[in-house]
């Protein structure tokens, strides 16, 4: 079985991380600090930032969802593109916010002129992904940096940086939007992905005070749990687990790539741990996702208007073989 459909880190995850959540059970009686204040510090640590700077959710997610209901109401709109994070479409629409979706560029990245052209005086948040699941294209330094200056300050230019760890090892430059010195932006980041703790629900916002302030006032008290806030300590401290994750990402793609072209599967080459593949049509993607359910590799099927895609994650060598070997055998 190769279960590479939600993006997770099939290695697993840090032993420390295990370590500390068995440690945290003993207190579980008790409610968590309702401020994270240990995994604040240690992020402020690790960031240059301040813990004021600092917000810790169920995972990015819910950092995202408290965001729309912080800031938009009534007509508000949130301004994004087609073909990103599934996800941000529906919080919106739970909010019973407008939500504004641009057309992806020709190579499947995110129109940051049509995005900026679409701006009104309704415009409250403006979501970028980068790297952009599930496409894996990147919004360059230069382009994020030219976009944010463009931007008004009443507007909340919220940049889920979900995939970092592993964007900043394929690509030198690659933006980190917390190095950026704007105050309406509002980074996300998530322990779900290269830190392997998905299960556990640990994300975070970093951005200015002012922003981090009116999230805090929608926030669920004791969010997150005693055992997630310990994991994420223990994640924190796992360099080498974080290290081996990022090695095996780096060269596995590459192991994909040189299949993929063996095969003649078109694919967009990614800033994460993910491949977005492209296919005929939507139908043929449907039958390659139910062939390769057959030989026991699960993998992402896409939305219009790229319901021509597959997304396929990648694993552990041994699940990436048996992945390509189910291509192989399903395209011979
Ligand atoms: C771009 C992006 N943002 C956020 C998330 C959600 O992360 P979390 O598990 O922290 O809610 C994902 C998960 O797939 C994602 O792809």
């Amino acid at each position: 079985m190769a279960i590479l459909w939600n993006n997770e880190n099939t290695l697993g995850y840090s032993p420390k991380s295990k370590q500390m959540v068995i440690e945290a059970y003993e207190s579980v009686n008790y409610y968590p600090d309702s401020m994270s204040r240990d995994l604040k510090q240690a992020l402020g640590e690790k960031y240059g930032k301040k813990e004021q700077e600092i917000f810790i959710g169920n995972g990015s997610e819910s950092v995202l969802m408290y965001t729309i209901r912080a800031v938009c109401s009534g007509e508000d709109e949130f301004l994004t593109s087609e073909g990103s994070f599934i996800i941000v479409y529906n919080w919106a629409r739970i909010n019973n916010i407008r939500c504004v979706a641009m057309p992806l560029t020709e190579n499947y990245g995110f129109d940051l002129e049509t995005i900026k052209s679409r701006i009104n005086r309704n415009t409250k948040i403006i979501y970028l992904a980068n790297c952009n699941n599930p496409t894996g294209t990147m919004i360059t330094r230069k382009e994020l940096d030219s976009f944010m200056r463009h931007i008004p300050d009443y507007i909340l230019v919220v940049v889920d940086e979900a995939y970092y760890e592993y964007s900043e090892a394929l690509h030198p430059n690659f933006p980190n939007s917390l190095e950026m010195d704007y105050p309406n932006i509002l980074t996300l980041r998530t322990f779900s992905k290269a830190y392997g703790i998905a299960g556990i629900r640990l994300g975070f916002g970093i951005g200015h005070k002012k922003i981090i302030e009116s999230l805090n006032k929608v926030k669920i008290t004791f969010e997150p749990t005693v055992m997630a806030q310990a994991a994420g300590m223990g994640a924190l401290n796992d360099t080498e687990f974080l290290k081996k994750t990022i090695n095996n990402n780096t060269q596995q793609l590459k192991y994909f790539y040189k299949e993929f072209d063996r095969l003649g599967i078109k694919y967009i080459p990614s800033y994460a741990n993910f491949i977005m593949t492209m296919w005929k049509d939507k139908e043929e993607v449907m039958k390659m996702f139910e062939a390769l359910i057959q030989r026991g590799v699960l993998v992402r099927p896409l939305y219009d208007p790229i319901s021509h895609c597959i997304r396929i994650t990648v694993g552990k060598p041994e699940e990436n073989q048996h992945c390509v070997e189910a291509l192989g055998s399903i395209l011979s």
